[in-house]
């Protein structure tokens, strides 16, 4: 389903990722961990094919690194959802809206952005906080919104870079309940981290990144 094949990406700066490879099947959960600078951002990036492999290949669904044109880009991406440590959420809308414009880009009818946007918003347990703005909410409230506009084009895949690196440990234990979740029922989940306490006590698949290069 996604599938990255020895795949480089140099940055202007020497840095990057050196024959990387990596395959994360339809609902699976894996860890990326990796001491800062590893390359594991960098990896997700391939992935949502805003930056594409000098070298090898990143497959994504039906689309291909080697042979995706500009115009492809905008499809894949619906078909990733992408979460961050610092939410990046616009101030300037409410939650509603905030999830909402993720389908209204798609051109989906305003009946479907409806129906699709409460779902969303009720999978993180959030439907009542709709008309608050992202400066009202807690930062777990923010990173749950956050995770309802990613999955609400239904991704098979859901990257997560450093989601609970602001967050408390209760609320990273809300947060990892709501991925585990969506991974039971089939989204696969690819999850950057430093939280190595939270990886040692889980049984997911885990990979090491360093110097932008799996280890295992
Ligand atoms: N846009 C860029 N231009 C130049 N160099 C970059 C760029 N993005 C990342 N790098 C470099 O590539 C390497 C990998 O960076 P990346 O952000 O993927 O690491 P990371 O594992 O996510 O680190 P962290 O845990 O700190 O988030 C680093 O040396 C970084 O400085
Ligand atoms: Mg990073």
């Amino acid at each position: 389903m996604v599938k990255i094949c020895k795949a480089s990406l140099k940055y202007a700066s020497g840095d990057g990722l050196d024959r990387i490879s990596l395959e994360v099947r339809s609902g699976e959960f894996v860890y990326l961990v990796g001491p800062t600078g590893a390359g594991k951002s960098s990896v997700l990036k391939m992935i949502y094919m805003d930056a594409l492999p000098s070298e090898g290949y990143v497959t994504v669904g039906g689309y291909d690194s080697r042979d995706i044109s500009d115009n492809e880009i905008p499809f894949v991406r619906r078909k990733i959802g992408i979460v961050f440590q610092d939410f990046k959420l616009l101030e300037d809308r409410d939650v509603f809206e905030n999830v909402a414009f993720a389908l209204r880009v798609t051109g989906a009818r305003r009946k479907d952005i409806k129906r699709k946007t409460l779902r969303a918003l009720g999978e993180v347990s959030l439907p009542h906080k709709s008309r608050k703005m992202p400066h009202e909410l807690s930062g777990g409230e923010q990173q749950r919104v956050a995770i309802a506009r990613a999955i609400v084009n239904d991704p098979f895949i859901l990257l997560a870079d450093e989601p609970t690196g602001n967050l408390d440990p209760k609320t990273t234990i809300q947060i990892m309940n709501i991925l585990d979740r969506l991974s039971t029922r089939g989204t696969a989940i690819l999850m950057a981290t430093h939280n190595y306490e939270l990886v040692n006590s889980s049984v997911k698949r885990v990979v090491s990144i360093k110097n932008g290069t799996t280890l295992n």
